[in-house]
């Protein structure tokens, strides 16, 4: 029900604010998305004395939004020498592998979310029950979020077909506006469907046609001329999974 799904969010948020955000830590990145609501009330939860020398970096409006609306000292990424990292990164994701690989962007923001996740130390993905899954595509059938320049969008669209994706399609609007959904950084959004993604380990003995490993398929979709980034936090422009560095903190019941 809707109601355990979102206990099941605020619980995972709390348990991951209590195990990853150290007192010490001084500068964090705060993902978008439902899930990260709760992390943020978390957050805010340990007051103004624990809060005082932490710095919480954005990514996106909403996630803006979050951090002034509890009072807590935002800064955007911009500001952050390229010299420095970001202690640890909070971020929701709408599908989780047993590799820990990511799909993002169902709320239109991965692009901002995986500069944010790449210039943290550690990335702590805060799920709910429903998100783990064996491989990607498989509970998140909605399609890769593919962030495109508007103009390129058809050629974006035929490249997807010849690689393989069922029905990618422009995400529409606000169903009272008339046009494509734009992005904080006036883009659009492409929701590519693929059959469900291999894992980077898995041997290729049992694949079937059109089955793609995440980390080869993150490579061809992110070269299309035209993307500006892709929703699979893996591989070349996505995160490296490290184990340990990179755990999905859900709650079961
Ligand atoms: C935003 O673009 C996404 O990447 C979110 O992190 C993801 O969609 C998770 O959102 P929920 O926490 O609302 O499921």
């Amino acid at each position: 029900s809707a109601k355990l799904i979102e206990t099941s969010k605020r619980l995972a948020a709390f348990q991951a604010v209590q195990d990853y955000l150290l007192p010490t830590y001084t500068h964090i990145g705060i993902g978008s998305g439902s899930t990260v609501v709760y992390v943020v009330e978390a957050i805010a939860a340990l007051g103004a004395e624990a809060t005082k020398g932490m710095t919480f970096y954005p990514t996106g409006a909403q996630s803006e939004e979050l951090i002034e609306a509890a009072g807590l000292h935002l800064q955007y990424i911009n500001k952050l020498p390229p010299s420095k990292q970001l202690d640890v990164a909070f971020d929701g994701a709408d599908e989780v592998d047993a590799e820990l690989n990511l799909i993002k962007g169902g709320g239109a923001c991965l692009w901002q979310e995986k500069i944010v996740a790449t210039a943290a130390k550690q990335f702590v993905c805060v799920a709910d029950f429903r998100k783990l899954s064996t491989r990607l595509g498989t509970s998140w059938t909605k399609g890769i979020p593919i962030e495109v320049l508007p103009m390129a969008a058809p050629r974006v669209l035929g490249e997807l077909k010849d690689l393989g994706s069922i029905n990618p399609a422009v995400r529409p609007g606000l169903p009272s506006k008339a046009g494509a959904m734009v992005t904080d950084n006036g883009l659009w959004i492409i929701d590519a469907p693929f059959k469900p993604l291999r894992l980077a380990g898995d041997g290729d003995a049992k694949a079937e046609e059109g089955e793609w490993k995440v980390d080869e398929l993150a490579d061809r979709l992110i070269k299309i001329p035209g993307v500006a980034e892709i929703g699979l936090f893996y591989g070349r422009n996505g995160l490296q999974v490290k184990s340990g560095a990179q755990k999905p903190v859900a709650a079961y019941f």
